[in-house]
């Protein structure tokens, strides 16, 4: 142990790992323009006590879905059912704000081929409202936490455009959520998409805005249309809990998985081709850290009651309303080192677990790549 602060962490950990019941998890990502969606899903896999129902990828390249079905597939998930938005396209991200940042989505998925979606597949992912049903319908009510991570990287940061058509946007965070509620009887359920959520979701985890205000948020007008994010933040039937900006952004996490982890690591890899030895925000771990595992050491509610409102502009504002209890806002109840030394001692502990069990399999997920 390194540390007295460590070793607390790892006993609550294990404590809670004894005694809490395993949670279902669906997660909807941009995994694209900023890797610690890469690092949210290491955790999503390997976090014992957590079944990952769905992902729902909600920017349409398909080196996108490929990707995150490629790093399911290494930590022992080949068949998780992933959604992405349509039509796909072959974007890869370009970083032409800093020249700093690398692209890794392409990479990642055709040296890390396999799982549900292997390299040339990408078509043969689900449309996303479908899949969300599908998995809320199987499941036991009240069982699915869903965690929205999104778009905060601030690298394609620019003013929200009043002229633009949801309908054609390339980027789209809540979006899928929008039409999950709006959605209608089918196969899976014959609930709408609002019962069917009200039943089966006991908790939204949504990533984005700043609290108790925050600036135009892209998670909120990402989609070119603040209308689609306000209607599934003003009218989720249940609890939502929002990790604003401030939560992660001073978290740096990524360091010792690049020095330390196994060289075949696939999300090691994504931190090294994005940014190679340089630790990054914690924004997507941290909310994925909360969707499994709740308060815990890390986290404290900013708040006892009221709700976020969205404004047309794309920033929030927090009402104090006392008769609302179902919103919450999470503040760090540690500093930002205590809190980037707990995440990166997970990345690593995930990455490492994967690597004993493949040892013992006779076709080890990541033979691909030779260092
Ligand atoms: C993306 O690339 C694949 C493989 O080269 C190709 O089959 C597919 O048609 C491309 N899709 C688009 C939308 O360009
Ligand atoms: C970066 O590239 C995007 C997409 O090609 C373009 O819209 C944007 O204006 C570029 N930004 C800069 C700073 O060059
Ligand atoms: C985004 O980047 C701009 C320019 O670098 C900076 O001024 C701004 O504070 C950043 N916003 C967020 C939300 O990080
Ligand atoms: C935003 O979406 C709403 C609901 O679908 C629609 O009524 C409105 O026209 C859209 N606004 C823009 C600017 O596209
Ligand atoms: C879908 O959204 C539209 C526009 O907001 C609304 O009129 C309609 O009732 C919604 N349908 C369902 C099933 O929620
Ligand atoms: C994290 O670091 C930022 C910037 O130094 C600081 O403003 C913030 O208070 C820190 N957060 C915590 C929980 O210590």
């Amino acid at each position: 142990m390194k540390s007295p602060r460590l070793a607390f962490y790892v006993l609550t950990s294990l404590v809670f790992a004894l005694t809490s019941a395993a949670r279902n998890l669906i997660i909807d990502t941009d995994l694209f323009s900023d890797v610690d969606d890469a690092g949210a899903l290491l955790l999503a896999a390997t976090t014992p006590h957590t079944n990952l129902l769905a992902v729902a990828v909600n920017y349409p390249s398909s080196f996108s879905a490929l990707a995150a079905s490629a790093i399911l597939a290494h930590y022992g998930h080949p068949s998780t059912p992933i959604g992405i938005r349509r039509p796909l396209t072959n974007a890869t991200f370009f970083d032409n704000r800093s020249y700093e940042l690398g692209e890794y989505t392409s990479k990642i998925a055709f040296q890390f081929s396999g799982g549900s979606l292997p390299w040339g597949h990408a078509e043969e992912a689900w449309d996303p409202v479908t899949l969300y049903r599908k998995a809320l319908a199987e499941a036991e009510d009240g069982s699915v936490t869903i965690a929205s991570i999104g778009f905060l990287d601030n690298v394609s940061f620019s003013p929200p455009r009043a002229t633009y058509c949801p309908e054609d946007s390339t980027k789209a965070t809540l979006t899928q959520l929008c039409a999950l509620l709006n959605s209608t009887s089918d196969t899976y359920s014959t609930l709408n998409g609002h019962d069917l959520v009200s039943r089966k979701v006991s908790e939204l985890v949504i990533m984005g805005g700043g609290y108790p205000t925050g600036r135009p948020s892209w998670n909120f007008w990402g989609s070119g249309n603040v209308s689609l994010a306000a209607h599934v933040v003003h009218t989720w039937p249940g609890r939502v809990v929002f990790a604003g900006t401030d939560v992660g952004k001073h978290v740096l996490t990524g360091g010792p998985l690049m020095m330390e982890g196994p060289k075949t690591d696939p999300v090691r890899m994504a931190y090294m081709y994005y940014s190679p030895f340089k630790a990054r925000p914690s924004w997507d771990p941290l909310v994925v850290s909360y969707a499994m595992d709740g308060l815990r050491a890390l986290f404290t509610f900013g708040n006892e009651y009221g709700y976020n409102q969205i404004e047309p502009d794309g920033s929030n504002r927090w009402i104090w309303d006392e008769s609302v209890k179902t919103q919450f806002f999470l503040r760090l109840k540690v500093d930002n080192a205590t809190a980037a030394a707990h995440v990166d001692d997970l990345f690593l502990r995930g990455a490492r677990s994967t690597v004993k069990r493949s040892e013992g399999n006779t076709q080890p997920a990541a033979a691909h790549v030779e260092l």
